[in-house]
């Protein structure tokens, strides 16, 4: 067996769309159904498609479950191999989804009929590591809504009294591709509000098997520190919280109880 190349990426595991969509495949349906819902609840409009935008929309599968579902849908993100991933995806189901190039911190949004909802999960919104980057995303983010348009953000809360690395395992198999994916996350460094973590790919196919490495870092959000960085954009207001259990009864608060965090912004008048 080939040894494990490392790569000193943040990003190197989304130059392979199809294993990243492979791992984070069974997530789809219950995000589909939940923001969905959420947009029934709280959403400016309760019945018909919605306008959804898609910061940092990787691989697309969320584009495709919700664009199958007859709503518009537009994302970007700044990995050619995930872009160019999602536009085939998008044209094989015939949904006339927007995929475009841009960064978190700096994208720009030229449609002109506004959003009615936006989502960004899975602890993405944590690849931003200073706190003007997350403060000028939610901003942007904030103009690229109509009034009363939400934002979903979903993230992993920071322990910082945490003392041994945290670690999470995916093994998923789609036709004859299976993928071992485990992630760790290091202890968190308060001082520089960041968590060095690594993901371990390893990837059977066609009777060959790999291994691939990437390390990034993401910035940590304790409660306090999420609540400080919310209470600096006054664009928004933050309406519900819930957790990675995608369930719309299932509410929660900011705080220490449990470290996955769904957050629901609703954009100022
Ligand atoms: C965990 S994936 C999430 C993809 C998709 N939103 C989903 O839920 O499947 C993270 C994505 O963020 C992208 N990304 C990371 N940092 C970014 C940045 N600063 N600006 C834009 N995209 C970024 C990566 O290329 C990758 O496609």
């Amino acid at each position: 067996m080939k040894k494990a190349r490392k790569v000193l990426s943040s990003t190197a595991w989304y130059d392979s769309p199809l294993y990243y969509d492979i791992v984070y495949q069974d997530y789809t349906r219950p995000e589909t159904q939940f923001l969905e819902a959420i947009a029934r609840k709280h959403g400016p409009v309760r019945m018909g498609p919605l306008r959804i935008l898609e910061p940092a929309c990787g691989s697309g599968r969320l584009m495709e479950s919700l664009g199958r579902r007859g709503h518009t849908v537009h994302g970007f993100d700044m990995n050619r191999h995930m872009l160019r991933y999602a536009r085939a995806r998008l044209a094989k189901a015939k949904i006339k989804g927007v995929t475009k190039l841009g960064r978190l911190e700096s994208f720009r949004c030229k449609t002109r009929t506004p959003y009615d909802l936006a989502h960004c999960l899975v602890s993405t919104f944590k690849y931003i590591l200073t706190e003007r980057g997350a403060r000028r995303h939610l901003q942007l983010v904030a103009q690229s809504l109509r009034p009363g348009g939400l934002y979903v953000v979903g993230l992993h809360l920071t322990d910082y009294q945490q003392s041994v690395p945290d670690h999470e395992q995916w093994i998923r198999q789609r036709g004859g591709v299976r993928v071992q994916s485990d992630t760790w996350s290091d202890i968190p460094n308060r001082q520089k509000r960041t968590e060095a973590c690594r993901t371990r790919m390893c990837v059977r196919e066609g009777g060959k098997q790999w291994k691939e490495e990437t390390h990034w870092d993401f910035r940590t959000y304790s409660p306090g520190e999420l609540r400080k960085l919310l209470k600096s954009v006054p664009q928004f207001s933050l309406i519900a919280c819930h957790d990675f259990h995608y369930d719309i009864r299932r509410k929660r608060k900011i705080d220490n109880r449990y470290g996955d965090i769904v957050l629901v912004l609703r954009r100022n008048a």
